[in-house]
Protein backbone atom coordinates (compact mmCIF):
# COMPACT_ATOMS: atom_id res chain seq x y z
CA UNK A 1 0.00 0.00 0.00
CA UNK A 2 1.25 3.46 -0.68
CA UNK A 3 1.81 5.23 1.92
CA UNK A 4 1.56 9.30 1.52
CA UNK A 5 2.42 10.79 4.65
CA UNK A 6 4.55 13.33 2.57
CA UNK A 7 1.49 14.54 0.54
CA UNK A 8 1.36 18.21 -0.97
CA UNK A 9 -0.37 19.11 2.38
CA UNK A 10 2.24 17.91 4.45
CA UNK A 11 3.42 14.78 6.78
CA UNK A 12 0.54 13.34 9.09
CA UNK A 13 0.12 13.57 12.43
CA UNK A 14 -1.93 12.71 15.58
CA UNK A 15 -2.04 15.26 18.18
CA UNK A 16 -3.46 13.84 21.01
CA UNK A 17 -5.17 15.98 23.87
CA UNK A 18 -5.19 14.19 27.34
CA UNK A 19 -7.01 14.98 30.33
CA UNK A 20 -9.56 15.06 32.45
CA UNK A 21 -13.03 15.79 31.51
CA UNK A 22 -14.15 19.60 31.38
CA UNK A 23 -10.72 20.68 31.00
CA UNK A 24 -11.23 21.77 27.33
CA UNK A 25 -10.08 19.22 25.14
CA UNK A 26 -12.69 19.32 22.90
CA UNK A 27 -12.76 23.72 22.27
CA UNK A 28 -9.13 23.18 21.41
CA UNK A 29 -9.29 19.98 19.53
CA UNK A 30 -11.98 22.65 17.66
CA UNK A 31 -10.08 25.50 17.53
CA UNK A 32 -6.88 24.23 16.28
CA UNK A 33 -8.89 21.90 13.56
CA UNK A 34 -10.24 25.38 12.14
CA UNK A 35 -6.61 26.70 12.04
CA UNK A 36 -4.86 23.63 10.36
CA UNK A 37 -7.45 23.71 7.88
CA UNK A 38 -7.02 27.29 6.90
CA UNK A 39 -3.24 26.45 6.58
CA UNK A 40 -4.12 23.91 4.26
CA UNK A 41 -3.99 20.56 6.42
CA UNK A 42 -6.54 17.49 5.74
CA UNK A 43 -7.97 17.45 9.26
CA UNK A 44 -10.29 15.30 11.20
CA UNK A 45 -11.14 15.57 14.72
CA UNK A 46 -11.79 11.88 16.62
CA UNK A 47 -13.99 13.67 20.21
CA UNK A 48 -14.34 10.69 22.85
CA UNK A 49 -17.96 11.70 23.63
CA UNK A 50 -18.31 11.62 19.51
CA UNK A 51 -16.89 8.26 19.50
CA UNK A 52 -18.82 7.02 22.14
CA UNK A 53 -21.52 7.65 20.05
CA UNK A 54 -20.31 5.11 16.99
CA UNK A 55 -16.97 3.20 17.29
CA UNK A 56 -17.20 2.60 20.63
CA UNK A 57 -21.17 2.75 21.48
CA UNK A 58 -21.94 0.84 24.42
CA UNK A 59 -18.40 0.54 26.06
CA UNK A 60 -18.93 1.78 29.59
CA UNK A 61 -15.31 3.49 31.70
CA UNK A 62 -13.88 0.02 33.17
CA UNK A 63 -10.09 -0.01 32.30
CA UNK A 64 -10.77 -2.47 30.10
CA UNK A 65 -13.56 -0.57 28.56
CA UNK A 66 -11.81 3.01 28.33
CA UNK A 67 -8.47 0.46 26.82
CA UNK A 68 -10.65 -0.77 23.93
CA UNK A 69 -11.66 2.48 23.27
CA UNK A 70 -8.76 4.44 23.28
CA UNK A 71 -7.08 1.28 21.19
CA UNK A 72 -10.00 1.77 18.76
CA UNK A 73 -9.20 5.62 18.21
CA UNK A 74 -5.46 5.04 18.09
CA UNK A 75 -5.91 2.64 15.12
CA UNK A 76 -8.28 4.54 12.97
CA UNK A 77 -5.81 7.65 14.09
CA UNK A 78 -3.03 5.70 12.70
CA UNK A 79 -4.99 4.88 9.21
CA UNK A 80 -5.50 8.54 9.03
CA UNK A 81 -2.06 9.82 9.96
CA UNK A 82 -0.31 7.34 7.41
CA UNK A 83 -2.25 9.34 4.76
CA UNK A 84 -1.13 12.61 5.77
CA UNK A 85 -4.53 13.46 7.42
CA UNK A 86 -3.80 15.56 10.68
CA UNK A 87 -5.72 14.12 13.32
CA UNK A 88 -6.95 15.39 16.21
CA UNK A 89 -7.90 13.00 19.72
CA UNK A 90 -9.96 14.57 22.23
CA UNK A 91 -10.18 12.01 24.97
CA UNK A 92 -9.32 11.58 28.57
CA UNK A 93 -7.20 8.25 27.73
CA UNK A 94 -6.78 8.21 31.65
CA UNK A 95 -3.69 5.58 31.41
CA UNK A 96 -0.03 5.75 30.51
CA UNK A 97 0.32 2.61 28.82
CA UNK A 98 -2.23 2.54 26.71
CA UNK A 99 -1.44 6.03 25.58
CA UNK A 100 1.90 5.02 25.15
CA UNK A 101 1.06 2.37 23.18
CA UNK A 102 -0.49 4.08 20.48
CA UNK A 103 2.09 6.25 20.12
CA UNK A 104 4.62 3.84 19.23
CA UNK A 105 2.38 2.53 17.27
CA UNK A 106 1.59 5.66 15.80
CA UNK A 107 5.12 7.06 15.23
CA UNK A 108 4.30 10.23 13.91
CA UNK A 109 2.12 11.37 17.33
CA UNK A 110 2.36 14.64 19.25
CA UNK A 111 0.87 14.19 23.15
CA UNK A 112 -0.76 17.37 24.76
CA UNK A 113 -1.83 17.58 28.17
CA UNK A 114 -4.80 19.11 28.98
CA UNK A 115 -4.46 20.29 32.56
CA UNK A 116 -7.00 21.70 34.74
CA UNK A 117 -7.10 21.65 38.48
CA UNK A 118 -10.29 19.69 40.29
CA UNK A 119 -11.34 22.28 42.05
CA UNK A 120 -12.14 24.90 39.04
CA UNK A 121 -13.41 21.93 36.99
CA UNK A 122 -16.28 20.84 39.56
CA UNK A 123 -16.32 24.78 39.80
CA UNK A 124 -17.41 24.62 35.97
CA UNK A 125 -18.87 21.72 36.30
CA UNK A 126 -20.21 22.25 32.39
CA UNK A 127 -22.20 18.88 32.36
CA UNK A 128 -23.05 18.58 36.13
CA UNK A 129 -21.13 15.36 36.13
CA UNK A 130 -18.71 16.22 39.24
CA UNK A 131 -21.04 16.87 41.41
CA UNK A 132 -22.83 14.22 41.08
CA UNK A 133 -19.32 12.16 41.13
CA UNK A 134 -18.72 13.42 44.26
CA UNK A 135 -22.18 13.06 45.91
CA UNK A 136 -20.89 9.42 45.24
CA UNK A 137 -23.49 8.80 42.42
CA UNK A 138 -21.10 7.85 39.34
CA UNK A 139 -18.72 5.23 39.76
CA UNK A 140 -15.25 5.05 38.22
CA UNK A 141 -15.34 8.95 37.78
CA UNK A 142 -11.90 10.15 36.35
CA UNK A 143 -10.21 12.37 38.82
CA UNK A 144 -12.92 11.73 41.78
CA UNK A 145 -13.35 8.22 41.59
CA UNK A 146 -11.20 6.74 38.91
CA UNK A 147 -7.44 7.57 38.45
CA UNK A 148 -6.42 9.46 35.86
CA UNK A 149 -2.30 9.01 35.00
CA UNK A 150 -0.67 12.26 33.95
CA UNK A 151 1.63 12.37 31.22
CA UNK A 152 5.62 12.29 31.82
CA UNK A 153 6.72 13.71 29.05
CA UNK A 154 4.21 15.45 26.58
CA UNK A 155 5.47 17.66 23.89
CA UNK A 156 2.92 20.25 25.08
CA UNK A 157 1.52 21.01 28.58
CA UNK A 158 -1.74 23.85 28.29
CA UNK A 159 -3.44 25.14 31.67
CA UNK A 160 -6.80 26.09 30.79
CA UNK A 161 -7.57 27.48 34.52
CA UNK A 162 -4.99 30.24 33.39
CA UNK A 163 -4.73 30.22 29.29
CA UNK A 164 -7.30 31.49 26.96
CA UNK A 165 -8.14 29.00 24.55
CA UNK A 166 -6.14 30.53 21.97
CA UNK A 167 -3.31 30.63 24.29
CA UNK A 168 -3.66 27.44 24.19
CA UNK A 169 -3.83 26.52 20.89
CA UNK A 170 -0.96 28.90 20.15
CA UNK A 171 1.27 26.77 21.87
CA UNK A 172 0.56 23.94 19.94
CA UNK A 173 0.57 25.34 17.15
CA UNK A 174 4.39 26.11 17.83
CA UNK A 175 5.54 22.93 18.78
CA UNK A 176 3.81 21.34 15.32
CA UNK A 177 6.00 23.80 13.38
CA UNK A 178 9.25 23.50 15.73
CA UNK A 179 8.76 19.42 14.89
CA UNK A 180 8.03 20.56 11.35
CA UNK A 181 4.83 19.11 10.97
CA UNK A 182 3.25 22.61 10.12
CA UNK A 183 5.26 25.01 8.28
CA UNK A 184 6.01 28.04 10.20
CA UNK A 185 4.39 31.36 9.34
CA UNK A 186 7.02 33.32 7.34
CA UNK A 187 8.63 36.05 9.54
CA UNK A 188 8.23 39.62 8.22
CA UNK A 189 11.01 40.63 5.46
CA UNK A 190 12.64 42.58 8.64
CA UNK A 191 12.74 39.94 11.32
CA UNK A 192 14.37 37.59 8.77
CA UNK A 193 17.15 39.76 8.07
S1 LIG B 1 -11.92 7.69 27.96
O1 LIG B 1 -11.52 7.50 29.37
O2 LIG B 1 -12.39 6.44 27.34
O3 LIG B 1 -10.85 8.34 27.17
P1 LIG B 1 -13.79 9.53 26.80
O4 LIG B 1 -12.99 10.75 26.55
O5 LIG B 1 -14.07 8.62 25.64
O6 LIG B 1 -13.14 8.71 28.02
O7 LIG B 1 -15.23 9.95 27.37
C1 LIG B 1 -15.30 10.84 28.45
C2 LIG B 1 -16.69 11.50 28.55
O8 LIG B 1 -17.64 10.55 29.01
C3 LIG B 1 -16.66 12.59 29.61
O9 LIG B 1 -16.42 13.85 29.04
C4 LIG B 1 -18.02 12.52 30.25
O10 LIG B 1 -18.91 13.38 29.58
C5 LIG B 1 -18.49 11.11 30.00
N1 LIG B 1 -18.43 10.22 31.19
C6 LIG B 1 -19.46 9.46 31.63
N2 LIG B 1 -19.09 8.68 32.66
C7 LIG B 1 -17.78 8.94 32.90
C8 LIG B 1 -16.83 8.44 33.84
N3 LIG B 1 -17.14 7.51 34.73
N4 LIG B 1 -15.56 8.92 33.80
C9 LIG B 1 -15.23 9.86 32.89
N5 LIG B 1 -16.09 10.38 31.97
C10 LIG B 1 -17.36 9.91 31.96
Amino acid sequence: MTNSNHSATGRGVTIWLTGLSGAGKSTIADRLAEYLRRAGKRVEVLDGDVVRTNLSKGLGFSKEDRDTNIRRIGFVGKLLTRNGVTTIVAAISPYRDVRDEVRRDIGDFVEVYVHCPLEELSRRDVKGLYAKAMRGEIPNFTGVSDPYEEPLHPEVMVSTDRETPDESVGKVIAKLEELRYLEPKKAPAAARR
